[in-house]
């Protein structure tokens, strides 16, 4: 796949919380096709950036632009319906509900008529599609339950469940981070083929190693500021670190 044009592009954001400047001057694009890795240490405003794009919170200043077009989400329904699809670490799924109905979730298929009984086989059929798309092969029982599920199983399930509303646009927050090895390997390898599917994806991730391994783009965030905008493929672990801890200037 090769990268295409802006779908999400970030002007000039800046957002307080009180006495912090959590971003300032945010300057930011994701390209159709690419994976970018967003990183900086602890407090650097990766997960406030993200909360921003995915319309959690406002921004205090500066605009968005959601496929050339400017957007103001006033609220996250807003920018999922726009295409922007968000994974938190912290898996937001039913641990009580099968792997379909997690899936379905608030937007389950019915027989076009309001409270008629859902179109069962037809979410199996996408659930069972999807996931043979992503190349999932180790979720064979749809309908188990997701509590039984291993964590990386969880979070393909909710990298699957982002991907039915057919977004441009998938945001990571540090999705490997709960992960063991493996597992990690597998979520890795569904990011690219995100990207592979055109999507512009956008990953938090405090796993050097990985960011190499994973991104086109490695974003540096220092105190709410955007201090590197790297080509993955010309750089070293050495020069990430350097720009997160700010023992090099990159701009
Ligand atoms: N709702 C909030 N109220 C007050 N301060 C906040 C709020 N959200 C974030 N902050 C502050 O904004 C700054 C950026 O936080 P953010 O969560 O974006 O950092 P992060 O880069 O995601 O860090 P981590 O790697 O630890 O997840 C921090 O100083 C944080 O304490
Ligand atoms: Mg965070």
């Amino acid at each position: 796949m090769t990268v295409g044009k802006k779908v999400l592009e970030l002007n000039n954001i800046d957002k307080t919380f009180g006495a912090v400047n959590a971003l300032s001057g945010i300057q930011l694009s994701v390209l159709a096709g690419e994976v970018i890795a967003l990183v900086g240490d602890n407090g650097a405003g990766k997960s406030t950036l993200v909360k921003i794009a995915a319309g959690v919170i406002p921004p205090d200043q500066g605009n968005i632009l959601f496929d050339g077009e400017p957007v103001v989400f006033r609220g996250p329904m807003e920018a999922t319906r726009a295409g922007i699809a968000v994974i938190y670490q912290d898996l937001a799924l039913c641990d009580n509900l099968s792997v379909v109905s997690n899936l379905f979730l608030g937007r389950e298929i019915q027989n076009g008529i309001p409270l008629s009984p859902l179109n069962e086989e037809a979410m199996e059929s996408k659930v069972l599609e999807l996931l043979k798309e992503l190349n999932v092969g180790q979720i064979r029982e749809i309908d188990i339950k997701v509590g039984n599920l291993s964590g990386g199983q969880r979070q393909t399930i909710a990298i699957a469940r982002s991907l039915i509303g057919e977004p441009k646009v998938v945001l990571l927050d540090e999705p490997t981070a709960a992960l063991g090895v493996a597992q990690k390997v597998e979520v890795l390898k569904l990011i690219r083929r995100l990207a592979d599917r055109g999507i512009g994806v956008l990953v938090i991730s405090h796993n050097i190693s990985e960011v190499l391994e994973v991104s086109d783009r490695v974003v540096v965030l220092r105190l709410g500021k955007v201090v590197a905008n790297f080509e993955t493929k010309k750089i070293t672990s050495d020069d990430v670190v350097a720009a997160i801890t700010g023992s090099k200037s990159f701009n």
